[in-house]
């Protein structure tokens, strides 16, 4: 199948980081498709000869065994080529038409990894170009807008020129192999299900944590923080994963519907939950890994009196019949102990216990994201130890660990993305009902924010954020992880 990917902000960080080494991985592998042109976009005057170059250096910062050799980056390279283009100027576009009619490919995918301000007018230009064709397949990476009211401004210019079944909206951690396997896990086995419900389970938690700072992200951090930047969308998937109906089969629309019943389910904000179930926080210097890193108003591009979060815990509830009363806990920071996301399914104790077990050791499933990807099943069993003491457990596991079981040379996030937009597979993509629903559920707690005076609580970098997330899901009577 032939196909045309134009990737605006072909010269940017995103780029670089993560598309050009995912399509590298994605040739590599041999499921690329043959018969494509990658088209890198930018203002640079570039020939494909210098971009070709550009690539090619920027690869030696690539882990060892992701680099190409030389003769694999030759064969790559045939496949790049530059256009420069000023994104502002609609002639440009018509240049862009030129290229593109030349070859006429089967598909052709827009990716804008560019600045969010540049959609609508690139999307605009596009369809004025007369680009906004029925083998069109436009990309778009996060963040969609910073309210409710933006996400639709630009979803309405969007869905103005193109169809829906025709936008890809990334979320990248939906292209992860560790939560492609929890919807696995839950609807591929019959295991589970009958647990998956308030009867059986009494809470579920979800970490993401990052040991890292915002590194050379300030200036954007500094606006958008961590609840738009990371529980909008990310754990927000996470947890309609974890949470929805099973679907009645495997295509894009009818898994998105079960995930926007979920987000749709999502108990609304009170005075009083905004007050108790929300716990915002901010690092200040500390220790990560052995060395002194400086507190997040001290770091380039941040304003020195900022009242943005780098932290936030949270208690939601979904009002249906599976899940009526279970705690979801989420928390999410920079700066934190260890860069670590798993979540935690803890089952109810014993209706009737007949033996002792120590505190804190309920079932639990532990799914586990990164840096370790797979599950682990805790039970209680009857060790030797203590048979002396009478009847009492001790806590065992089952631990699969994904890596280990199917290498670790496995598709990553953006390359099994990048494939899904050329093949057409929408089904890791996020739909934009899925994304007003959920900017409706987060817009109160920016409100509650914006009108709060206290501004987030200061953590030291290095531990897990605020003692109030601890006090929060303490109230309940449960504990995160690492303090159980
Ligand atoms: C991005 C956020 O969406 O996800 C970053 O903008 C964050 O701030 C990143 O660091 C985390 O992704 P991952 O895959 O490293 O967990």
């Amino acid at each position: 199948m032939s196909f045309d990917l134009v990737l605006f902000g072909g010269t940017g960080d995103l780029a670089w980081r993560k598309l050009m080494p995912a399509l590298f991985q994605a040739f590599r592998h041999g499921t690329l498709p043959e018969g494509g042109r990658i088209i890198g976009i930018g203002r640079d005057d570039l020939s494909d000869a210098q971009y070709r170059e550009l690539i090619r250096a920027r690869f030696d910062n690539v882990e060892l065994a992701k680099r190409p050799k030389p003769e694999e980056f030759e064969r790559f390279a045939g496949l790049l080529h530059f256009l420069r283009m000023d994104l502002t100027q609609p002639q440009d576009y018509g240049r862009l038409a030129t290229t593109l009619r030349d070859r006429n490919a089967q598909t052709v995918v827009m990716y804008l990894a560019t600045a969010p301000d540049l959609f609508t007018r690139v999307c605009e230009q596009l369809a004025a170009a007369g680009l906004n064709l029925p083998n069109t397949r436009l990309v778009l990476e996060k963040p969609l807008g910073h309210d409710l009211a933006s996400n639709r401004e630009i979803n309405d210019v969007v869905r103005g020129v193109l169809d829906e079944r025709q936008i890809f909206r990334i979320d990248h951690y939906l292209g992860k192999p560790a939560v492609q396997n929890l919807f696995a896990m839950r609807f591929g086995n019959a295991l589970f299900e009958p647990l998956w419900r308030r009867e059986h389970i009494s809470n579920i938690q979800i970490t993401i944590a990052e040991d890292m700072g915002v590194e050379k992200r300030g200036a954007f951090y500094d606006k958008t923080g961590a609840l738009r930047d990371m529980v909008q969308n990310h754990a927000l998937q996470l947890l309609c994963a974890l949470a929805m109906e099973p679907p009645i089969n495997s295509h894009a629309d009818a898994i998105r519907d079960e995930k926007l019943k979920v987000l749709r389910s999502l108990v609304k904000w009170t005075p009083e939950t905004l007050d108790q179930h929300v716990v915002r926080g901010q690092y200040a210097a500390g220790n990560v890994g052995g060395q002194l890193v400086p507190g997040y108003r001290e770091e380039k591009g941040v304003d020195p009196e900022s009242r943005t979060e780098t932290f936030v815990a949270l208690r939601a509830e979904i009002a249906s019949w599976r899940w009526a009363g279970v705690p979801f806990y989420i928390r999410t920071g920079k700066r934190l102990a260890a860069r670590e996301a798993h979540i935690l399914v803890n089952f109810r104790e014993a209706p009737h216990p007949i033996y002792q077990a120590p505190r804190n050791s309920w079932n639990r499933l532990v799914i586990n994201l990164q840096p370790r990807d797979g599950v682990q099943l805790h039970l209680l069993a009857q060790g030797q130890e203590n048979r002396r003491n009478g009847a009492m457990l001790e806590p065992v596991h089952l631990d699969l660990d994904f890596d280990k079981r199917f290498g670790s040379e496995r598709v990553g996030a953006y390359e099994r993305l990048l494939l899904d937009v050329i093949a057409g597979r929408l089904n890791l993509f996020v739909r934009s009902d899925e994304q007003e629903a959920a900017w409706r559920w987060v817009e109160p707690i920016m409100e509650h924010w914006a009108a709060d005076t206290h501004g987030p609580r200061p953590y030291t970098a290095g531990t897990w954020g605020p003692s109030a997330s601890s006090a929060m899901i303490a109230r309940d009577g449960f504990c995160w992880s690492e303090e159980c």
